[in-house]
Protein backbone atom coordinates (compact mmCIF):
# COMPACT_ATOMS: atom_id res chain seq x y z
CA UNK A 1 0.00 0.00 0.00
CA UNK A 2 1.44 3.37 -0.86
CA UNK A 3 2.17 5.62 1.97
CA UNK A 4 -0.47 8.71 2.66
CA UNK A 5 0.96 11.62 1.50
CA UNK A 6 -1.34 14.17 3.23
CA UNK A 7 -3.40 13.21 6.12
CA UNK A 8 -7.05 15.43 6.39
CA UNK A 9 -5.79 17.33 9.44
CA UNK A 10 -2.29 18.31 7.60
CA UNK A 11 -4.81 19.78 4.55
CA UNK A 12 -6.54 21.74 6.57
CA UNK A 13 -3.97 23.29 8.83
CA UNK A 14 -2.41 24.05 6.08
CA UNK A 15 -5.06 25.58 3.86
CA UNK A 16 -7.18 26.92 6.74
CA UNK A 17 -10.03 25.02 5.19
CA UNK A 18 -13.17 23.52 7.13
CA UNK A 19 -13.48 19.81 6.42
CA UNK A 20 -16.82 18.59 5.36
CA UNK A 21 -17.09 14.94 5.55
CA UNK A 22 -14.03 12.26 6.60
CA UNK A 23 -12.50 10.49 3.76
CA UNK A 24 -12.93 6.93 2.79
CA UNK A 25 -9.50 6.04 1.77
CA UNK A 26 -6.00 7.61 2.82
CA UNK A 27 -4.64 10.53 0.52
CA UNK A 28 -1.68 9.44 -1.56
CA UNK A 29 -1.61 11.87 -4.56
CA UNK A 30 -2.75 15.48 -5.81
CA UNK A 31 -4.48 16.06 -9.15
CA UNK A 32 -5.84 18.86 -10.90
CA UNK A 33 -7.42 16.85 -13.66
CA UNK A 34 -9.80 14.15 -13.05
CA UNK A 35 -8.78 12.67 -16.67
CA UNK A 36 -5.56 11.59 -15.70
CA UNK A 37 -6.54 11.44 -11.94
CA UNK A 38 -5.77 8.25 -9.55
CA UNK A 39 -7.60 6.35 -7.00
CA UNK A 40 -6.60 8.26 -3.69
CA UNK A 41 -5.67 11.46 -4.85
CA UNK A 42 -7.23 14.40 -3.42
CA UNK A 43 -9.15 16.72 -6.34
CA UNK A 44 -7.85 20.07 -6.15
CA UNK A 45 -11.09 22.06 -8.04
CA UNK A 46 -8.94 24.63 -9.63
CA UNK A 47 -9.87 27.38 -12.14
CA UNK A 48 -8.10 27.55 -15.28
CA UNK A 49 -9.71 26.98 -18.75
CA UNK A 50 -12.68 25.19 -17.11
CA UNK A 51 -13.75 25.77 -14.00
CA UNK A 52 -12.63 22.46 -11.73
CA UNK A 53 -15.91 22.57 -9.89
CA UNK A 54 -17.81 21.21 -12.21
CA UNK A 55 -15.55 17.89 -12.24
CA UNK A 56 -15.49 16.93 -8.63
CA UNK A 57 -17.92 14.55 -8.90
CA UNK A 58 -16.17 13.06 -11.85
CA UNK A 59 -13.63 12.69 -9.19
CA UNK A 60 -14.99 11.16 -6.79
CA UNK A 61 -16.26 8.50 -9.14
CA UNK A 62 -12.58 8.39 -10.00
CA UNK A 63 -11.76 7.29 -6.84
CA UNK A 64 -10.96 11.11 -5.34
CA UNK A 65 -10.64 10.70 -1.98
CA UNK A 66 -11.49 13.87 -1.12
CA UNK A 67 -11.51 17.22 -2.96
CA UNK A 68 -10.57 20.95 -1.97
CA UNK A 69 -13.03 23.19 -3.20
CA UNK A 70 -14.49 26.86 -2.95
CA UNK A 71 -16.94 27.64 0.48
CA UNK A 72 -19.67 27.93 -1.77
CA UNK A 73 -19.11 24.68 -3.44
CA UNK A 74 -22.83 22.92 -3.25
CA UNK A 75 -22.38 19.48 -2.46
CA UNK A 76 -23.23 16.54 -5.62
CA UNK A 77 -24.88 13.25 -4.61
CA UNK A 78 -21.63 10.82 -4.85
CA UNK A 79 -19.33 13.71 -3.66
CA UNK A 80 -16.90 12.35 -0.34
CA UNK A 81 -14.88 14.56 1.71
CA UNK A 82 -14.75 17.83 0.66
CA UNK A 83 -12.13 21.01 2.42
CA UNK A 84 -13.70 24.23 1.55
CA UNK A 85 -11.92 27.17 1.62
CA UNK A 86 -11.83 30.80 0.33
CA UNK A 87 -9.30 29.88 -2.61
CA UNK A 88 -8.88 27.16 -3.94
CA UNK A 89 -5.32 28.69 -5.56
CA UNK A 90 -4.29 30.07 -2.97
CA UNK A 91 -5.38 26.74 -0.72
CA UNK A 92 -3.00 25.04 -3.23
CA UNK A 93 -0.30 27.06 -2.73
CA UNK A 94 -0.25 26.81 0.80
CA UNK A 95 -0.17 22.93 0.58
CA UNK A 96 2.78 23.41 -1.31
CA UNK A 97 4.21 25.84 1.15
CA UNK A 98 3.56 23.13 3.73
CA UNK A 99 5.38 20.16 1.50
CA UNK A 100 8.17 22.38 1.36
CA UNK A 101 8.09 23.05 4.98
CA UNK A 102 8.20 19.50 5.99
CA UNK A 103 11.12 18.42 4.08
CA UNK A 104 14.23 17.03 6.24
CA UNK A 105 17.26 19.84 6.90
CA UNK A 106 19.38 17.34 5.13
CA UNK A 107 16.69 17.44 1.92
CA UNK A 108 18.14 19.60 -0.97
CA UNK A 109 16.10 21.30 -3.22
CA UNK A 110 16.97 22.54 -7.04
CA UNK A 111 15.13 25.29 -8.73
CA UNK A 112 15.52 25.79 -12.77
CA UNK A 113 14.66 28.40 -15.06
CA UNK A 114 16.07 29.47 -18.46
CA UNK A 115 14.21 30.20 -21.86
CA UNK A 116 15.31 26.72 -23.27
CA UNK A 117 16.08 23.65 -21.92
CA UNK A 118 14.49 23.84 -18.00
CA UNK A 119 12.55 20.09 -18.94
CA UNK A 120 15.68 18.79 -20.22
CA UNK A 121 18.01 20.23 -17.37
CA UNK A 122 15.41 18.99 -14.94
CA UNK A 123 15.18 15.38 -16.32
CA UNK A 124 18.63 15.24 -16.48
CA UNK A 125 19.20 16.08 -12.89
CA UNK A 126 15.80 13.62 -11.68
CA UNK A 127 17.70 10.95 -13.55
CA UNK A 128 21.21 11.59 -12.09
CA UNK A 129 20.19 12.06 -8.58
CA UNK A 130 17.79 9.52 -8.60
CA UNK A 131 20.90 7.28 -8.37
CA UNK A 132 21.91 8.60 -5.44
CA UNK A 133 19.00 9.20 -3.15
CA UNK A 134 14.92 9.68 -3.47
CA UNK A 135 13.79 12.18 -5.76
CA UNK A 136 10.66 14.37 -6.92
CA UNK A 137 10.46 16.43 -9.76
CA UNK A 138 7.71 18.44 -11.93
CA UNK A 139 5.81 16.48 -14.21
CA UNK A 140 6.18 17.46 -17.71
CA UNK A 141 6.39 21.39 -18.08
CA UNK A 142 4.62 22.06 -14.91
CA UNK A 143 6.06 25.10 -14.21
CA UNK A 144 3.47 28.08 -13.99
CA UNK A 145 1.64 29.62 -11.23
CA UNK A 146 -0.39 26.51 -10.73
CA UNK A 147 2.78 24.41 -12.24
CA UNK A 148 4.80 24.99 -9.32
CA UNK A 149 2.88 24.31 -6.11
CA UNK A 150 1.17 21.23 -7.64
CA UNK A 151 4.47 19.65 -7.69
CA UNK A 152 5.27 21.09 -4.56
CA UNK A 153 1.81 19.38 -3.04
CA UNK A 154 3.13 16.39 -4.75
CA UNK A 155 5.88 15.70 -3.02
CA UNK A 156 6.55 13.17 -0.46
CA UNK A 157 7.49 14.11 3.46
CA UNK A 158 11.20 11.59 2.60
CA UNK A 159 12.10 13.47 -0.67
CA UNK A 160 15.39 13.69 -0.18
CA UNK A 161 16.23 15.69 -3.61
CA UNK A 162 13.38 17.85 -5.13
CA UNK A 163 13.85 18.98 -8.59
CA UNK A 164 11.51 22.20 -9.76
CA UNK A 165 11.15 24.09 -13.12
CA UNK A 166 10.45 27.40 -13.08
CA UNK A 167 8.59 29.35 -15.90
CA UNK A 168 7.31 32.77 -16.73
CA UNK A 169 6.14 34.51 -19.63
CA UNK A 170 5.89 38.17 -17.86
CA UNK A 171 8.08 40.17 -15.04
CA UNK A 172 7.67 39.36 -11.47
CA UNK A 173 6.13 35.70 -12.16
CA UNK A 174 9.13 33.54 -10.94
CA UNK A 175 9.88 35.37 -8.07
CA UNK A 176 6.77 34.70 -5.56
CA UNK A 177 7.50 30.58 -7.29
CA UNK A 178 10.78 30.82 -6.37
CA UNK A 179 9.75 32.08 -2.85
CA UNK A 180 7.86 29.39 -2.66
CA UNK A 181 9.96 26.53 -3.39
CA UNK A 182 13.20 27.99 -1.29
CA UNK A 183 15.85 26.35 -3.75
CA UNK A 184 19.43 26.07 -2.26
CA UNK A 185 20.44 25.96 -5.99
CA UNK A 186 19.35 27.54 -9.05
CA UNK A 187 20.03 27.29 -12.77
CA UNK A 188 19.45 30.01 -15.46
CA UNK A 189 19.95 27.69 -17.92
CA UNK A 190 20.11 30.05 -21.26
CA UNK A 191 18.65 33.73 -21.33
CA UNK A 192 17.13 34.17 -25.17
CA UNK A 193 14.53 36.63 -27.03
CA UNK A 194 11.36 34.26 -26.24
CA UNK A 195 8.62 35.89 -24.83
CA UNK A 196 9.99 39.00 -25.73
CA UNK A 197 6.75 40.59 -27.02
CA UNK A 198 6.05 41.13 -23.00
CA UNK A 199 9.91 42.75 -22.52
CA UNK A 200 11.24 45.65 -23.50
CA UNK A 201 14.43 43.81 -24.18
CA UNK A 202 16.56 40.53 -23.85
CA UNK A 203 18.38 42.31 -20.70
CA UNK A 204 15.05 42.45 -19.12
CA UNK A 205 14.27 38.84 -19.92
CA UNK A 206 17.99 38.30 -17.99
CA UNK A 207 16.55 39.88 -14.47
CA UNK A 208 13.27 38.17 -14.87
CA UNK A 209 15.03 35.14 -14.72
CA UNK A 210 17.36 36.21 -12.12
CA UNK A 211 13.80 36.55 -10.29
CA UNK A 212 14.80 32.85 -9.00
CA UNK A 213 17.58 34.02 -6.93
CA UNK A 214 15.37 35.96 -4.81
CA UNK A 215 14.03 32.56 -3.38
CA UNK A 216 17.43 31.11 -3.05
CA UNK A 217 17.48 29.74 1.09
CA UNK A 218 20.54 31.73 2.50
CA UNK A 219 23.83 31.05 1.40
CA UNK A 220 22.39 29.63 -1.67
CA UNK A 221 24.29 28.62 -5.07
CA UNK A 222 23.25 30.81 -8.35
CA UNK A 223 23.91 28.47 -11.65
CA UNK A 224 24.75 30.87 -14.19
CA UNK A 225 26.07 30.20 -17.91
CA UNK A 226 29.82 32.09 -18.46
CA UNK A 227 30.37 34.01 -21.15
CA UNK A 228 27.05 35.35 -22.32
CA UNK A 229 26.00 39.00 -23.11
CA UNK A 230 23.85 38.76 -19.75
CA UNK A 231 26.27 36.76 -17.62
CA UNK A 232 27.73 40.07 -15.59
CA UNK A 233 24.21 40.67 -15.09
CA UNK A 234 23.30 37.51 -13.90
CA UNK A 235 26.18 37.38 -11.61
CA UNK A 236 25.53 40.91 -10.04
CA UNK A 237 21.84 40.07 -9.52
CA UNK A 238 23.12 36.59 -7.52
CA UNK A 239 25.42 38.69 -5.11
CA UNK A 240 22.33 41.12 -4.61
CA UNK A 241 20.35 37.72 -3.50
CA UNK A 242 23.48 36.86 -1.43
CA UNK A 243 23.98 33.73 -3.42
CA UNK A 244 26.96 31.67 -4.26
CA UNK A 245 27.49 31.77 -8.29
CA UNK A 246 28.92 29.62 -10.30
CA UNK A 247 29.67 30.07 -13.95
CA UNK A 248 29.34 26.64 -16.17
CA UNK A 249 30.71 26.67 -19.75
CA UNK A 250 32.06 24.32 -22.68
CA UNK A 251 34.58 26.72 -22.64
CA UNK A 252 38.15 27.56 -20.61
CA UNK A 253 37.35 29.93 -17.89
CA UNK A 254 33.56 29.05 -16.90
CA UNK A 255 33.60 27.47 -12.86
CA UNK A 256 32.53 24.01 -14.41
CA UNK A 257 33.81 23.56 -17.69
CA UNK A 258 35.05 20.81 -20.23
CA UNK A 259 39.12 20.22 -20.50
CA UNK A 260 37.96 17.59 -23.42
CA UNK A 261 35.29 17.55 -25.87
CA UNK A 262 34.03 15.25 -28.03
CA UNK A 263 30.77 15.73 -29.91
CA UNK A 264 28.88 13.72 -32.38
CA UNK A 265 25.90 12.27 -34.04
CA UNK A 266 25.98 10.04 -31.19
CA UNK A 267 26.46 11.84 -28.05
CA UNK A 268 28.89 13.96 -26.35
CA UNK A 269 32.04 12.64 -24.35
CA UNK A 270 33.59 15.18 -22.10
CA UNK A 271 35.96 15.20 -19.19
CA UNK A 272 34.84 18.15 -16.72
CA UNK A 273 36.53 19.99 -14.94
CA UNK A 274 34.76 21.23 -11.99
CA UNK A 275 36.91 22.73 -9.56
CA UNK A 276 39.80 21.47 -10.26
CA UNK A 277 38.38 17.92 -9.69
CA UNK A 278 37.86 15.99 -12.96
CA UNK A 279 35.12 13.71 -14.30
CA UNK A 280 34.81 11.62 -17.31
CA UNK A 281 31.06 12.33 -18.59
CA UNK A 282 29.27 10.83 -21.56
CA UNK A 283 25.48 11.75 -22.30
CA UNK A 284 23.58 9.73 -24.96
CA UNK A 285 22.19 13.44 -26.29
CA UNK A 286 23.59 14.77 -28.87
CA UNK A 287 23.89 18.91 -29.49
CA UNK A 288 26.14 21.60 -27.79
CA UNK A 289 23.41 22.97 -25.80
CA UNK A 290 22.48 19.87 -24.07
CA UNK A 291 26.33 19.54 -23.29
CA UNK A 292 26.24 22.80 -22.07
CA UNK A 293 22.83 21.55 -20.04
CA UNK A 294 24.82 18.58 -18.48
CA UNK A 295 27.58 21.00 -17.51
CA UNK A 296 25.19 22.85 -15.21
CA UNK A 297 23.81 19.48 -13.91
CA UNK A 298 26.84 18.60 -12.98
CA UNK A 299 27.61 21.90 -11.20
CA UNK A 300 23.85 21.99 -9.56
CA UNK A 301 24.55 18.14 -8.26
CA UNK A 302 28.02 19.24 -6.79
CA UNK A 303 26.46 22.11 -5.24
CA UNK A 304 23.70 20.04 -3.59
CA UNK A 305 26.80 17.95 -1.65
CA UNK A 306 25.84 14.60 -3.90
CA UNK A 307 28.01 11.90 -5.22
CA UNK A 308 28.65 13.89 -8.52
CA UNK A 309 30.67 10.85 -10.11
CA UNK A 310 27.91 8.05 -9.20
CA UNK A 311 25.07 10.62 -10.35
CA UNK A 312 26.39 11.70 -13.40
CA UNK A 313 26.62 8.21 -14.52
CA UNK A 314 22.71 7.98 -15.28
CA UNK A 315 23.79 10.63 -18.45
CA UNK A 316 24.98 7.96 -20.88
CA UNK A 317 22.03 6.08 -20.98
CA UNK A 318 19.32 9.13 -20.43
CA UNK A 319 17.87 10.10 -24.27
CA UNK A 320 16.11 13.11 -24.56
CA UNK A 321 12.49 13.92 -23.64
CA UNK A 322 9.32 13.42 -26.31
CA UNK A 323 9.54 16.62 -28.82
CA UNK A 324 12.79 17.49 -27.91
CA UNK A 325 15.99 15.47 -29.82
CA UNK A 326 14.14 12.10 -30.11
CA UNK A 327 15.68 10.27 -32.95
CA UNK A 328 14.23 7.18 -34.39
CA UNK A 329 14.83 5.73 -37.60
CA UNK A 330 12.00 5.47 -40.33
CA UNK A 331 11.78 2.48 -42.70
CA UNK A 332 11.56 4.26 -46.46
CA UNK A 333 11.28 2.32 -49.37
CA UNK A 334 13.69 -0.36 -48.63
CA UNK A 335 16.31 1.66 -46.98
CA UNK A 336 16.48 3.91 -43.92
CA UNK A 337 15.89 7.34 -42.88
CA UNK A 338 16.41 9.08 -39.29
CA UNK A 339 13.77 11.59 -38.54
CA UNK A 340 14.79 13.76 -35.53
CA UNK A 341 11.99 15.01 -33.37
CA UNK A 342 12.03 18.44 -31.93
CA UNK A 343 8.49 19.20 -32.46
CA UNK A 344 7.50 20.12 -28.94
CA UNK A 345 8.45 23.70 -28.74
CA UNK A 346 10.48 26.00 -30.86
CA UNK A 347 12.27 29.72 -30.45
CA UNK A 348 15.32 31.09 -32.01
CA UNK A 349 17.54 29.62 -29.70
CA UNK A 350 16.62 26.51 -30.28
CA UNK A 351 15.84 26.46 -33.20
CA UNK A 352 19.71 27.42 -33.66
CA UNK A 353 20.57 24.57 -31.42
CA UNK A 354 18.72 22.15 -33.23
CA UNK A 355 20.14 23.06 -36.69
CA UNK A 356 23.48 22.88 -34.94
CA UNK A 357 22.73 19.12 -34.20
CA UNK A 358 21.36 18.24 -37.27
CA UNK A 359 24.51 19.42 -38.90
CA UNK A 360 26.80 16.87 -36.58
CA UNK A 361 24.38 13.95 -38.28
CA UNK A 362 27.13 12.16 -40.33
CA UNK A 363 27.16 12.43 -44.22
CA UNK A 364 28.37 9.30 -45.09
CA UNK A 365 25.45 7.84 -43.51
CA UNK A 366 22.30 10.45 -43.96
CA UNK A 367 23.57 12.26 -46.93
CA UNK A 368 20.37 14.53 -47.20
CA UNK A 369 19.45 17.19 -44.85
CA UNK A 370 16.02 18.33 -44.48
CA UNK A 371 14.59 20.56 -42.45
CA UNK A 372 10.65 20.66 -41.38
CA UNK A 373 10.30 24.30 -39.52
CA UNK A 374 7.09 25.56 -38.34
CA UNK A 375 6.29 28.73 -36.74
CA UNK A 376 7.94 30.45 -33.68
CA UNK A 377 5.45 32.14 -31.64
CA UNK A 378 5.49 34.98 -28.94
CA UNK A 379 8.10 36.63 -30.77
CA UNK A 380 6.16 40.00 -30.66
CA UNK A 381 6.71 42.81 -34.03
CA UNK A 382 10.56 41.27 -34.23
CA UNK A 383 8.97 38.23 -35.52
CA UNK A 384 9.38 38.24 -39.00
CA UNK A 385 12.90 39.53 -39.16
CA UNK A 386 13.90 36.62 -36.57
CA UNK A 387 12.30 33.70 -38.93
CA UNK A 388 14.14 35.73 -41.56
CA UNK A 389 17.51 35.38 -39.66
CA UNK A 390 17.42 31.66 -39.53
CA UNK A 391 18.54 31.47 -43.19
CA UNK A 392 22.58 32.16 -41.75
CA UNK A 393 21.81 28.62 -39.15
CA UNK A 394 20.26 26.50 -42.41
CA UNK A 395 23.43 27.82 -44.45
CA UNK A 396 25.77 26.80 -41.48
CA UNK A 397 23.61 23.44 -41.35
CA UNK A 398 23.89 22.42 -44.51
CA UNK A 399 20.60 22.11 -44.81
CA UNK A 400 19.65 20.57 -48.27
CA UNK A 401 16.06 21.41 -48.64
CA UNK A 402 13.79 23.29 -46.19
CA UNK A 403 9.83 22.14 -45.75
CA UNK A 404 8.11 25.48 -44.03
CA UNK A 405 4.98 25.50 -42.22
CA UNK A 406 3.22 28.69 -41.26
CA UNK A 407 2.74 32.67 -42.35
CA UNK A 408 5.93 33.52 -40.12
CA UNK A 409 8.48 30.63 -41.27
CA UNK A 410 7.26 31.76 -44.97
CA UNK A 411 9.51 34.43 -44.51
CA UNK A 412 12.40 32.35 -43.72
CA UNK A 413 10.99 30.40 -47.14
CA UNK A 414 11.35 33.41 -49.06
CA UNK A 415 14.46 34.21 -48.34
CA UNK A 416 16.00 30.48 -49.24
CA UNK A 417 17.66 29.93 -52.46
CA UNK A 418 14.96 27.75 -54.41
CA UNK A 419 17.28 25.23 -55.02
CA UNK A 420 16.88 24.48 -51.03
CA UNK A 421 12.96 25.07 -51.10
CA UNK A 422 11.16 21.23 -50.30
CA UNK A 423 7.51 23.41 -50.01
CA UNK A 424 5.37 25.32 -48.14
CA UNK A 425 2.17 25.12 -46.68
CA UNK A 426 -0.63 27.39 -44.16
CA UNK A 427 -0.90 24.15 -42.23
CA UNK A 428 0.86 21.25 -40.71
CA UNK A 429 -1.61 19.05 -41.97
CA UNK A 430 -0.88 20.26 -45.87
CA UNK A 431 3.00 20.40 -45.23
CA UNK A 432 2.84 17.06 -43.72
CA UNK A 433 1.52 14.58 -46.94
CA UNK A 434 3.87 16.03 -49.58
CA UNK A 435 7.00 16.04 -47.41
CA UNK A 436 5.91 12.29 -46.88
CA UNK A 437 5.84 12.04 -50.29
CA UNK A 438 9.42 13.83 -50.70
CA UNK A 439 11.43 11.58 -48.05
CA UNK A 440 14.48 8.91 -49.50
CA UNK A 441 16.66 6.32 -47.89
CA UNK A 442 19.42 8.68 -46.49
CA UNK A 443 17.39 11.18 -45.44
CA UNK A 444 18.06 13.18 -41.89
CA UNK A 445 15.06 14.97 -41.26
CA UNK A 446 14.27 17.44 -37.93
CA UNK A 447 10.70 18.53 -37.25
CA UNK A 448 10.62 21.94 -35.19
CA UNK A 449 8.42 24.68 -34.94
CA UNK A 450 6.68 26.12 -32.08
CA UNK A 451 3.91 23.70 -29.88
CA UNK A 452 0.94 26.34 -31.34
CA UNK A 453 1.94 25.70 -34.77
CA UNK A 454 1.06 21.65 -34.14
CA UNK A 455 4.09 19.77 -35.98
CA UNK A 456 3.56 16.94 -33.81
CA UNK A 457 1.30 15.38 -35.96
CA UNK A 458 3.67 15.11 -38.73
CA UNK A 459 6.20 13.53 -36.84
CA UNK A 460 2.85 11.05 -35.88
CA UNK A 461 2.03 10.50 -39.25
CA UNK A 462 5.53 9.78 -41.08
CA UNK A 463 5.66 7.27 -38.37
CA UNK A 464 2.32 5.72 -38.79
CA UNK A 465 3.13 6.05 -42.20
CA UNK A 466 7.22 4.30 -43.04
CA UNK A 467 7.03 2.08 -40.02
CA UNK A 468 5.06 -0.91 -38.36
CA UNK A 469 8.40 -1.69 -36.68
CA UNK A 470 10.38 2.40 -35.65
CA UNK A 471 13.81 1.32 -33.86
CA UNK A 472 14.51 3.75 -31.53
CA UNK A 473 18.29 4.56 -32.06
N1 LIG B 1 20.70 25.46 -23.47
C1 LIG B 1 19.89 25.44 -24.55
N2 LIG B 1 19.99 26.39 -25.51
C2 LIG B 1 19.19 26.35 -26.58
N3 LIG B 1 18.26 25.42 -26.81
C3 LIG B 1 18.11 24.45 -25.89
C4 LIG B 1 18.91 24.41 -24.71
N4 LIG B 1 18.55 23.34 -23.99
C5 LIG B 1 17.56 22.72 -24.67
N5 LIG B 1 17.29 23.38 -25.82
C6 LIG B 1 16.26 23.04 -26.80
O1 LIG B 1 15.09 23.80 -26.48
C7 LIG B 1 13.90 23.05 -26.76
C8 LIG B 1 13.01 23.02 -25.57
O2 LIG B 1 13.65 22.28 -24.54
P1 LIG B 1 12.95 22.11 -23.14
O3 LIG B 1 11.61 21.55 -23.32
O4 LIG B 1 13.91 21.43 -22.23
O5 LIG B 1 12.84 23.66 -22.73
P2 LIG B 1 11.88 24.37 -21.67
O6 LIG B 1 12.69 25.55 -21.22
O7 LIG B 1 11.45 23.41 -20.65
O8 LIG B 1 10.65 24.85 -22.55
P3 LIG B 1 9.16 25.32 -22.03
O9 LIG B 1 9.33 26.79 -21.70
O10 LIG B 1 8.32 25.08 -23.23
O11 LIG B 1 8.79 24.49 -20.85
C9 LIG B 1 14.38 21.69 -27.24
O12 LIG B 1 14.36 21.70 -28.63
C10 LIG B 1 15.80 21.60 -26.72
O13 LIG B 1 16.61 20.76 -27.50
MG1 LIG C 1 9.57 22.86 -20.09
Amino acid sequence: MTAPLWTRTDLVAATGGRADGEPKAEITGVSIDTRTLASGDIFVALKDHRDGHEFVTTAFKAGAAAAIVAEDYQRQPGDGALIRVADVLLALQSVGRAARARLSPSARVIGVTGSAGKTGTKEMLRACLACVGKVHASEKSYNNHWGVPLTLARMPADTQYGVFEIGMNHADEIRPLSKMVQPHVAIITTVEAVHIEHFASVAAIADAKAEIFEGLVSGGTAIIKHGTEHTTRLLEAAKRSGAQAVTFGLEGDADVHADELRMSDEGTMMQVNLADRHLNVSLAMPGRHIAENALAVIAAMNAVGADVESAAAALVTLAPPTGRGARMILPVNGGEALLIDESYNANPASMRAALAALATVPRDKFPRRIAVLGDMLELGSSAPAMHRELKTAVDEAGVNVVFACGPLMQHLYDALPQSIQGGYALSSAELGANLANALSPGDVVMVKGSNGTRLGPIVTALKAKFNNDVSAR
